[in-house]
């Protein structure tokens, strides 16, 4: 079993996880927004539950910080299975994943982050186990080699990843459930916060829920990050009650913008208008330019910067839009006409 504790963990170790965690929803109820995954994963559940069978594998995916790892566990709650947490880099070789999938108990969910990052021999040992419930093995070498197949225990994956598109298509074929989560509205992120706030015994008012959610960029975990940091000014101004006031005041200190942009979103931005005229830039041009990954640029900033209407993705690259000059102030000329 010390082996198996490795690789599968039902709790993060890092120091921020028992925040999150806190906060982290645990039932459909308390889980805000995502309303159509919600109804559709309800459904699918109860039929599962009722035919007594494991949940079909379902694939999560959406920018980070959006609640696919708190919906994964809010999955098992429903079902009322275990959950089994690891994720794409932690699992170095094959027999790491067939020990994790042989120890899996009846309908048990096994939940695996980043799922896009597995290794292909790896992946390999997921096709049979997620179509057959089986786990293929070659015994034996030369001319007396053989195939040996030993079944496992019905159970349901739960992969998790910030992009679909990075995924093999023999694994994503194999998700019988996809889902894709959206950015959230700013109603339901002054509602994360307002729940947020109480849990940790915070009192704010309701428009500084509302500025706060305003500058969330659409998403949970950005929200409930700067609540902490608002939070964190109140305390040191001596101030009981959030008001809007200082919810504007540390967002200004932390350089956080009325839209919710930050130094590197306003670096993108600035740099596909100023330093490429508008574009169209390639990305990885773009990423070198401001010495930024650019997948970090395209998972982590670009969903807020297109739901903005700030830049499009071309063929050719990336292109500012206009809504982007009028945000900076920089005049705008159409190179259509
Ligand atoms: N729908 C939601 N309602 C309320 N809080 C949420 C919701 N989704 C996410 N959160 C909050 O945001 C945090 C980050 O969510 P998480 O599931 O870790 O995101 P992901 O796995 O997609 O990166 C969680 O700790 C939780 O408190
Ligand atoms: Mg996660």
């Amino acid at each position: 079993m010390e082996d198996i504790n490795r690789f599968v963990t039902s709790t993060k170790n890092m120091t921020d996880a028992e925040i999150e965690n806190s906060l982290r929803p645990n039932s459909f109820d308390e889980y805000i927004g995502q309303t159509k995954v919600k109804e559709a994963l309800s459904v699918y559940i109860q039929a599962a539950k009722n035919r007594k069978e494991s949940l079909d594998h379902v694939l999560l995916y959406g920018p980070p910080g959006l609640g696919k790892t708190t919906l994964s566990h809010i999955i098992a709650n429903e079902l009322g299975s275990q959950f089994k947490v690891t994720s794409g880099p932690a699992i170095e070789h094959a027999a790491d994943l067939a020990a994790i999938l042989t120890n899996l108990n009846q309908n048990d969910v096994l939940f695996i982050d980043e799922i896009h990052r597995l290794n292909k021999t790896v992946e390999e040992i997921l096709y049979p186990a997620m179509e057959d419930f089986a786990l293929d093995f070659i015994v034996g070498k030369g001319p007396s080699a053989r195939n040996m197949r030993l079944k496992i225990k019905p159970f349901t994956l739960i992969g998790a990843t910030t992009r679909a598109g990075m995924l093999t298509n023999p694994l994503r074929d194999r998700f019988g459930v996809i889902c894709r989560l959206e950015l959230y509205s700013e109603d339901e992120l002054a509602i994360i916060i307002r729940r947020s706030a109480k849990i940790l015994g915070i009192s704010i008012e309701d428009d500084a829920c509302r500025e706060i959610a305003k500058r969330s960029r659409g998403t949970p975990r950005i929200a409930n990050r700067l609540l902490k940091r608002v939070r964190d000014y109140a305390q040191v101004l001596g101030e009981g009650v959030i008001n809007k006031q200082i919810a504007d005041k540390t967002l200004q200190i932390m350089e956080i913008d009325e839209l919710g942009l930050d130094n590197i979103d306003r670096k993108i931005m600035l740099s596909i208008i100023n330093k490429f005229s508008g574009g169209p830039v390639g990305l990885d041009t773009l990423a070198a330019t401001i010495s930024e990954d650019s997948s970090t640029i395209e998972d982590v900033y670009e969903p807020y910067l297109l739901q903005l209407g700030f830049i499009s993705r071309t063929p050719r690259g990336r292109v500012a839009l206009e809504p982007a000059y009028k945000h900076f102030g920089i005049p705008f000329l159409d190179k259509q006409s």
